[in-house]
């Protein structure tokens, strides 16, 4: 670079960080997507970029022996647990169909798409019957024994499924979802792969449908770490996302017939879809039902709901950002359809910047100022092998031995206040549920050129 033009850059990123909430979240989406290639089980393919992960889990196999490697490690952690991680799939296919151009400008179409594929290439392998789906691989609790790499695992990782005995409609809707979101991603690109997560999005959503029970209740190894609550918001967004990708109003009756149960929920996360379904359905009917329901529901958000007094959104004191920002980013999503646009697209700019650096520190892994360096993730935490990895590495007070790039923590605690403590999970740990409306907000913040 000639002299001239770096001095310009440099006074340029002079001037960019001493401006609060000015970050280039172009770089932020890209490196939240190294986040999710850290975080791939299975066989790794040759253009993986996150190098120091290698192959892992290659013997992750159903009851009757059916190849079930692949998908993602849920967190800091090396379970594979479906419900989040459907809803992750969602969250990231939602934001790719819709802010295309923000993915473009980034240069990171491709990128997302493999990381979507990640997923719905091992929901496929999940679904081995119409009405069986694995929805779990590993034990929490014998997983959670272990402090390592995923490459060493040697535990037994047992496989647990739904089927119409013992179901799951809270997992069936979501992983719906996914399938059905997922097809209108590919639809363009491969019509073929579209078609077939189609087909397996409607078996989903008919399996969620008819057989009614928490998936907690059924595969209750999941409730050392995801106690589900209720299934009929999931049943309401997977209804929406299949009505998306069919233009079949059969699902607008389900909803219908939900929306009682559905009406008094609130939230948006792995396990509550209110905010999310109600302002997809207002995107996608433009019914004053749910235009009058986001509303209220980002008026609440934004005016009454807990905040920190830098102006966190303090909802849950485990993972609170998560909260934040997937508030931020439906009503982001409720901005855009000309619901008070430049309220609440304000309101929702600040909470990721808090995330990025506003309160401080960023809380970004890799990323902007006094980023964490001692994250809550055990793949990280250990140094290449043959090195030992071991429980006194989880102890240690070295750094993390790799930068997980992108990995958004779980934040502060209720007085701004973050200690950067790989023992401390509720804030110190990363999730693949954490990062999924964090990368579709900065998707929409790139397109939107803010
Ligand atoms: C399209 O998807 C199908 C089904 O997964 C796959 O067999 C095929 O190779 C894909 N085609 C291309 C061009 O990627
Ligand atoms: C559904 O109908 C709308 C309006 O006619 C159209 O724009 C959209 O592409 C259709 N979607 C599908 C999946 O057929
Ligand atoms: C936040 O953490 C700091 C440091 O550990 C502690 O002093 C403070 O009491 C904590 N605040 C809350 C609300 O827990």
């Amino acid at each position: 670079m000639q002299p001239f033009s770096s001095c310009l850059l440099f006074l340029f990123s002079f001037i960019t960080l001493a401006v609060a909430g000015s970050y280039d979240y172009k770089d932020v989406l890209q490196k939240s997507l190294l986040f999710y290639e850290a975080q791939r089980s299975g066989k790794l393919p040759s253009d993986q970029k996150v190098t120091w992960r290698k192959d892992s889990a290659l013997n992750d196999k159903g009851e009757n022996g059916e190849d079930l490697t692949g998908g993602y490690y849920d967190a800091g952690d090396f379970v594979k647990f479906g419900f989040p991680m459907a809803y992750t799939t969602t969250v990231l296919s939602w934001g790719l169909l819709d802010h295309k151009k923000g993915y473009e400008t980034a240069d990171s179409v491709e990128e997302c798409m493999k990381a979507i594929k990640w997923a719905t290439d091992y929901f496929l392998k999940c679904h081995v019957s119409e009405y069986e789906y694995y929805g779990q691989v590993g034990s929490g609790n014998v997983d959670h024994a272990h402090w390592g790499r995923p490459e060493d695992m040697t535990e037994a990782r047992p496989a647990y499924k739904i089927t119409t005995s013992k179901p799951g409609s809270d997992l069936a809707a979501e992983t719906a979802a996914a399938f059905a979101a997922a097809s209108l991603v590919f639809r363009s690109s491969n019509s073929t792969y579209a078609d077939i997560l189609l087909t397996h999005a409607k078996q989903m959503y008919d399996f969620g449908y008819k057989y009614r029970a928490l998936v907690s209740n059924s595969i209750t190894d999941s409730q050392c770490c995801y106690v589900s609550t209720h299934y009929e918001d999931d049943l309401v967004w997977g209804a929406a996302w299949l009505y998306r990708a069919t233009n079949d109003s059969t699902y607008l009756t389900y909803v219908d017939a939900l929306w009682d149960t559905f009406k008094s929920m609130y939230g948006f996360d792995w396990d509550q879809k209110y905010g999310g379904a109600v302002v997809l359905l207002a995107q996608l009917t433009g019914d004053s039902k749910y235009t009058t329901a986001i509303t209220n529901f980002c008026d609440y958000v934004f005016d009454q709901a807990p905040k920190t007094s830098k102006g966190l959104i303090f909802i849950v004191n485990w993972g609170p950002l998560r909260y934040a920002i997937n508030m931020a980013y439906v009503c982001l999503r409720a901005a855009d359809l000309g619901i008070n646009t430049d309220t609440y697209r304000t309101a929702a700019k600040k909470q990721i910047d808090y995330a990025l650096g506003d309160a401080g520190r960023s809380y970004v892994i890799g990323f902007g100022n006094n980023p964490p360096t001692h994250a809550h993730h055990r793949s990280a935490s250990c140094p290449d092998a043959p090195a030992v990895c071991n429980w006194d590495t989880y102890h240690g007070s070295q750094p993390n031995a790799h930068v997980l790039y992108g990995g958004m923590i779980g934040g502060p605690n209720k007085s701004d206040i973050y200690v950067d403590d790989r023992t401390d999970y509720r804030h110190s740990e990363v999730g693949c549920d954490y990062n999924a409306c964090f990368q579709s907000m900065l998707a929409r913040l790139v397109e939107l050129g803010v």
